[in-house]
């Protein structure tokens, strides 16, 4: 039985399973800053190996790029993101708290007008006085120095999107792979925003990991690449995730919602335990990017098309999600309660190859060394085949299950007195719970990942 899943039981569960800590916990944390444990830090990797094997490895045209945090700040200058990477902000004149002012207003919407309209009456959340003033622009870019002398000449950005340096790439992975038209570059790294109002678990945060992807196209064919790229994100969540359909939406950005580059945006909205929300986008940044680079640096970066002789600016379809907002959705999507023998279980049912654990393998007493011989011997077998096996001697059997099945452990392998005997183990499943004698040596046919 499914349940409706709130952000308490993910967040506990990510915590008390080590998957997502707040970080500097010992220090009270930070807003908008977390640490992936253990089992958080295998899950992404999977979900990251996932996107780059379908992105990359599955397209001939589309190339990886892994670019520095820290680029030249006119990059971000000709993007127009030192000037124009801004939200709403609301201040309170009374208790001084900060808003972000669309989300106060209850709006997609980023028009100063409409939100002064919309928030005329409302009282601020944290001192319940009227007392908001005129919302304004606040650039969300977060600054560092580069070098000894901390002046203006030395200020540099963290990178707000990964999206910039792939620009700045283009024509390097161009020539160096000796690509056409159409192609694509990606890349997943860590971008950094300076949130005014972090929220939502890892939903939003001020560091954050995004998998993107440009590509390159001729601007005639932007309408089919769009619509092809935003089936793509479609896909990918259902059949390489195991989202349920059910469990997203499409949501069409109207121009006050849309990023200063965009001509066209359409986000997938999954249902995240805070209602629908934007998991992953999908923007026509037409040639603004390039051409933006080519006035600013000087450099051409014009495409020429052999067949037809012409040449011009390549448009840019962009795909782009967050890695913490994909492995939430995955954690909401497969988190599941049902009732075994009279007692509620949690689990995850991840599917298998996102699994943190792929099998755990527990002898059944802890004090036979005979019995822990045996299962070590089993879990280095079967850690050699599928790399994540964990062994665990700890406790009774039903509460080492529990524990794998709050984790996503497809398959758990208990050694007992009978497998000496006869070299048969108990193979149990994660979702029917159901048990099967096999031998060691059919494991590996039941085990599918
Ligand atoms: N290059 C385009 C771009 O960055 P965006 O809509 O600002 O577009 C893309 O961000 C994706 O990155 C979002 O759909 C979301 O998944 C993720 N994202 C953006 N801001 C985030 C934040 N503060 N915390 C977590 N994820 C975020």
């Amino acid at each position: 039985m499914s349940k409706d899943v709130t952000l308490e039981d993910i967040v506990s569960l990510a915590k008390r399973r080590g998957f997502v800590f707040q970080s500097s916990e010992i220090y009270g944390g930070l807003a908008g800053f977390y640490d992936y444990g253990p089992l958080g830090v295998e899950l992404v990797n999977n979900i990251k190996a996932l996107w780059w094997q379908a992105m990359v490895r599955e397209h001939d045209n589309i190339f990886g790029l892994d670019s520095a945090i820290i680029q030249n700040p006119k990059l971000w200058e000709a993007s127009g993101h030192v000037a124009g990477f801004t939200d709403p902000l609301v201040d309170c004149k009374s208790c001084g708290a900060r808003h972000r002012a669309d989300h106060l207003a209850g709006t997609d919407s980023t028009d100063i007008k409409e939100l002064t309209k919309l928030l005329a009456n409302k009282a601020c959340p944290n001192c319940g006085k009227k007392t908001l003033m005129k919302p304004r622009f606040y650039n969300m870019m977060m600054k560092t120095w580069v070098g000894p002398v901390e002046d203006d000449s030395a200020v540099a950005y963290l990178r707000p999107e990964t999206a910039g340096p792939m620009y700045t790439n283009y024509e390097n992975v161009r020539e160096t792979m000796r690509a056409k038209l159409p192609f694509g570059i990606a890349q997943i790294g860590k971008a950094f925003r300076n949130e005014i109002s972090p929220r939502d678990f890892v939903f939003r945060v001020r560091e954050l990991e995004q998998m993107e992807m440009q590509y390159f196209i001729n601007p005639a064919d932007d309408k089919k690449e769009y619509e092809n790229w935003r089936k793509f994100a479609w896909e990918f969540l259902i059949k390489r995730l195991g989202i349920a359909e059910s469990e997203l939406q499409w949501h069409e950005h109207d121009k006050n919602e849309r990023a200063h580059y965009a001509a066209a945006a359409h986000d997938i909205y999954f249902k995240f335990p805070q209602g629908f929300k934007e998991l992953w986008g999908t923007h026509n940044r037409t040639d603004f990017d390039l051409s933006n680079h080519m006035k600013a640096s000087g450099k051409d970066m014009q495409y020429f098309d052999e067949e037809t002789k012409k040449r011009f600016t390549p448009y840019v379809v962009e795909s782009s999600v967050g890695v913490g907002r994909m492995l939430m959705a995955v954690l909401t999507s497969a988190y599941t309660e049902d009732e075994q023998n009279g007692e509620k279980r949690i689990f995850l049912k991840l599917p298998a190859h996102l699994a943190p654990i792929k099998v755990a393998v527990f002898p059944l007493l802890k004090n036979k060394p005979e019995l822990i011989k045996k299962a070590r011997e089993v879990y280095v077998m079967l850690k050699k085949e599928y790399g994540n096996v964990m062994f665990d001697d700890n406790g009774n059997i039903g509460k080492r299950y529990r524990r794998q099945d709050e984790i996503g452990t497809p398959y758990c392998v208990t050694i007992d007195f009978d497998t000496l005997k006869d070299a048969t183990v108990t193979l149990r499943n994660r979702d029917t719970t159901k048990q099967n004698r096999i031998t060691i040596n059919n494991l590996h046919k039941s085990i599918v990942l």
